[in-house]
């Protein structure tokens, strides 16, 4: 092939920001020092707006250096169905107008799903990055996402060798699965020392090492109201103890209102406002305890040894419990397991391998690879 890769790149929600703006990064990286004969790679990105609030997106474009979005689908909120069709009616057209040689999605969201379902319908090819995590729990909508999105792709460039093992299960070819390590971490490692200028523990009169971080917007533990109302009982509990930092997810904030649940402010408990991605990392690295149901957090505190329970009866990312600081937890278990680890080290457990900060150079050699 003579002319460049054309490279279709999607992000819709805030979780597929910090993979896209590696990738993006490597394309320069790779174009800049391609030998001659390679055709190297042009690259466009497509937000679909899925995540739209100033805090759910641009300000992850800023912090993370990610260039303005080329096609913006501006799609928004709705029901999974409207949602996922409004995506697949507004990307349809984009693939048929750049037709690239390759659309890559990431993670497990609906605007993954939705594209993957689009580009193979026409017949283009699809790269999966972070393919084969599982939760085996398929009353998570992630969980229906990934599944959706491995059966299509031709390429799944895994983060680790459980998911390796999950797509070899379920009959997908050796031949189309790589192990590339785990684009996130080539995020944090490129921002961390910005990140660790930020200036968010003065801004909110904390120290290193003695407050916790809380992140909560998971469907199954934010949408009811005896679940929620308990998690934030729990959490003024905490309070009295060391200060705890709470940025409210929109889903969240919704719930917390629709519920009638408010919390008493007498203690140590801060709820704010959803962060950027530098003072995100900040927080991660210097809480004494992470409490969380996202997927990234727990990946974030396995690098930095964070102890962090999360608040789930399974994870997709078993990894971060075999090798990192992760550990599962219950309503029920939370204040048992806080105080466990208030009286237990400050670090904990291994970066498992290939979480190097040089998942997405591995996958752009793949893609050249494949192509050719
Ligand atoms: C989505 C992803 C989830 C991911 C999460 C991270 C799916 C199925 N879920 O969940 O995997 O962990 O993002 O944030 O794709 N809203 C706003 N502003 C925004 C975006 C959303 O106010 O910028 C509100 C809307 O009221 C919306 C609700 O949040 O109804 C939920 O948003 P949605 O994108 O549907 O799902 P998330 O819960 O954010």
């Amino acid at each position: 092939m003579s002319h460049p890769i054309r490279l279709l790149l999607v992000a819709g929600a805030r979780p597929n920001f910090m993979k896209v703006a590696p990738l993006m990064k490597a394309v320069d990286t790779y174009n800049g020092c391609k030998t001659s004969g390679s055709p190297g790679f042009e690259a466009f990105l497509v937000h679909t707006g899925q995540h739209y609030d100033t805090q759910m997106s641009q300000a992850f474009f800023t912090d993370l250096g990610i260039p303005e979005p080329d096609v913006n689908l501006d799609v928004g909120s709705g029901t999974h169905a409207l949602q996922t069709a409004n995506i697949m009616i507004r990307f349809e057209p984009v693939c048929e107008k750049l037709k690239p040689d390759w659309v890559m999605v990431v993670g497990d969201v609906n605007s993954t799903m939705a594209c993957t379902l689009v580009s193979a319908k026409l017949g283009m090819k699809i790269a999966h990055v972070e393919a084969g995590l599982r939760s085996f729990d398929r009353s998570m909508p992630e969980e229906i996402n990934r599944l959706v999105t491995d059966a299509l792709a031709d390429l799944l460039l895994t983060p680790s060798e459980d998911a390796n093992q999950n797509l070899l299960r379920e009959g997908i070819g050796a031949s189309k699965i790589r192990l590339v390590g785990n684009i996130m971490i080539d995020a944090l490692m490129a921002n961390l020392e910005k990140a660790e200028a930020s200036n968010v523990l003065g801004n909110l009169k904390i120290e290193p090492g003695r407050f916790a971080y809380v992140t909560l917007h998971r469907p199954s533990n934010v949408d009811n109201p005896e679940k929620l109302g308990t998690f934030m009982l729990e959490l003024e509990r905490l309070g009295k103890f060391l200060p705890v930092v709470f940025p409210i997810h929109p889903r969240t904030r919704r719930m917390l209102a629709s519920f009638g649940i408010r919390t008493n402010g007498a203690n140590q408990l801060r709820l704010v406002e959803p962060l950027g991605y530098c003072d995100s990392i900040k927080l991660t690295e210097s809480a004494r305890l992470v409490i969380t149901d996202s997927g990234g957090l727990q990946e974030e505190t396995t690098f930095f040894g964070t102890p962090c329970l999360t608040l789930r009866p399974n994870t997709e990312r078993p990894i971060t419990i075999q090798l990192g600081s992760n550990r599962l937890t219950t309503l029920d278990q939370l204040g048992t397991d806080v105080e466990r680890i208030l009286q237990g080290p400050e670090k904990l457990g291994t970066v498992p391998p290939l979480w190097d900060g040089h998942a997405a150079a591995r996958i752009l050699h793949h893609l050249a690879e494949g192509i050719e």
